[in-house]
């Protein structure tokens, strides 16, 4: 690829004001756009969860998108690996995408393992403090490894696959969450409902 093009900070861009602001987009929808941003371990629920909750918000007449990380990277991001390099541009985009979905007045789930906080610092950082939410997917590596839906904890304890989560890639768990959930221990109907009544109290 030309290197131009990977340069960034183009300084002869000069940002359009919209005349719609995310407000009236909002109020169309009759809703509070906002993104909840599930984080975990490959495994611990994540894509699960964050469809159940879609389908929950879906049939409570509200406008949602779901933006999961394997899907992602089978497309917008299929140009990434998973060294931390690549894992932060991952999440970078997937912010940014997010962001713009809330503007256009959606409640948007994002669902990946997003390992490191300073990166979910930076996605967080480019919503208002009544937009983004935080969940901590919090399963734990033994139980992910066990369930190994994909079989890539197998592959990855073989040596197979490199840079795994919670193996040899780090990861940063949050200090302080929205919220916690541990698929292990809380059904999938209470885990939505939990993190619902955090969502709508806020
Ligand atoms: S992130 O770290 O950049 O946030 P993301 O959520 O997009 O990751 O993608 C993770 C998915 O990639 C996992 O659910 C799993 O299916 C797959 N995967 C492939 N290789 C790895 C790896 N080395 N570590 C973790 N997940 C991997």
């Amino acid at each position: 690829m030309n290197s131009q093009l990977l340069a960034g900070g183009c300084t002869a861009i000069r940002p359009f004001a919209l005349s719609l602001s995310v407000a009236a987009r909002a109020a169309l929808k009759h809703q509070q756009p906002c993104c909840l941003w599930l984080t975990g371990l490959s495994g611990s629920g994540k894509s699960t969860l964050a469809n159940a909750l879609e389908v929950q918000l879906n049939e409570q007449g509200r406008h949602t998108y779901v933006l999961d990380g394997d899907n992602l990277r089978a497309g917008l991001c299929n140009d990434l690996g998973m060294g931390d390099a690549a894992r932060k541009e991952n999440i970078r985009r997937i912010g940014e995408v997010a962001r713009l979905m809330v503007d256009a007045g959606l409640i948007v789930i994002v669902s990946a393992i997003s390992p490191f906080s300073v990166d979910r610092a930076t996605a967080r950082a480019l919503f208002g403090p009544e937009q983004f939410f935080e969940i901590y997917v919090s399963t734990p590596f033994d139980v992910c490894a066990r369930r190994d839906p994909k079989g890539l904890y197998r592959a990855a304890l073989d040596g197979r696959i490199k840079s795994f989560t919670g193996l040899d890639s780090p990861y940063e768990a949050p200090f302080a969450a929205d919220c916690e959930i541990n698929t292990d221990e809380v059904e999938l109907d209470a885990a939505v409902e939990h993190i619902l009544a955090v969502l709508f109290k806020k």
